[in-house]
């Protein structure tokens, strides 16, 4: 694996063949990426006026949600160029609540990603404790922008984090969307079948994935639990296949696909990130028989 920094505009001979960790911002460096190559691209986006990254313009702080969904529409519209005609899409997005116009966070001593020194207004038309529907308003623009919009899968958290509302239930999912580029694409199915009820016997795999979340106390955000992204990296490429992360934090998408034989290339603005990443990485046997 190698680590390199793309720098706007310039220039830089890059064996694609090897997988790779890129330095810079996914605006930037997907014009870079080789076209239609890879078999998927698997992420989360930084969800909207959920964390404060500390960058100027940074995705994710748009004062509007609707420049937030025109920011991600147009990195994988930029994405899509990127992904094989019989490529897929698999993108990983938490909702969120109108803060009812209270404009910070409080100071959160495990976490200091979750200060925010911003929170964005209530967009127009929700009301104060709303359920803003993120995820849907990102996947219904996608499909609008020309991708297949093929499954929502529903990730849930036995584990999540506990509440203290009494006036609805604890949230314990995230969407996972499926997207394709094309009507027909590589899906398969057969490696991520699931038991059946009847003994010894499989059956195709259900849209609700029951997964813990796993803590990794040296990141500020959450990261991806290996058992989440395993099937996903079976089912959308063959072994020895390219898989896209262009918000590669700390590199779970990496780990899985090296553990599985599967080549990847993460984009990470965050030097912190790459350097915790890569020692990730490096550290996981390939296979890792513990990962999952
Ligand atoms: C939710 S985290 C991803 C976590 C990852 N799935 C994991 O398992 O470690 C989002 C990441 O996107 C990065 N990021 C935010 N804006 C970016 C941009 N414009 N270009 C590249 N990376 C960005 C952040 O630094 C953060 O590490």
């Amino acid at each position: 694996m190698q680590l390199l920094e793309l720098k706007e505009k310039e220039k830089v001979k890059v064996d694609w063949s090897e997988s790779l960790i890129l330095e810079g911002d996914v605006r930037n460096v997907v014009k870079q990426l080789p076209d239609n190559f890879y078999s998927s691209c698997i992420t989360s986006p930084p969800y909207w006026g959920l964390r404060d990254y500390g960058y100027e313009g940074q995705i994710g702080a748009e004062t509007l949600l609707e420049d937030f969904i025109q920011d991600l529409v147009e990195v994988f519209r930029a994405i899509r160029d990127k992904v094989r005609d019989d490529g897929t899409l698999w993108v990983n997005l938490g909702d969120s609540y109108t803060s009812g116009n209270r404009t910070w966070r409080e100071k959160d001593k495990k976490n200091p990603a979750r200060e925010m020194t911003y929170r964005p207004p209530t967009p127009a038309g929700l009301k104060p404790k709303d359920l803003i529907g993120v995820p849907w308003k990102v996947a219904f623009a996608l499909q609008a922008d020309g991708w297949y919009l093929r499954s929502d899968i529903i990730w849930y958290k036995p584990n999540c984090q506990p509440e203290s509302v009494k006036d609805r239930p604890t949230q314990s999912h995230e969407y996972f969307f499926m997207f394709s580029k094309s009507e027909k694409y590589y899906y398969d199915h057969e490696s991520i079948k699931e038991p059946a009820e009847a003994k010894g016997k499989l059956r195709n795999r259900r849209s609700v994935w029951q997964v813990n979340t796993e803590p990794f106390p040296e990141a500020h955000f959450a990261t991806f639990p290996p058992k989440l992204i395993k099937p996903i990296v079976q089912a959308s490429s063959p072994k020895d296949g390219y898989i896209l992360d262009p918000f590669f934090g700390a590199g779970t998408v990496g780990v899985v696909c090296k553990s599985l034989n599967r080549n990847y290339h993460g984009i990470e603005l965050n030097k912190d990130y790459i350097n915790i990443a890569a020692k990730r990485i490096k550290k996981c046997p390939s296979p890792d028989p513990t990962l999952f």
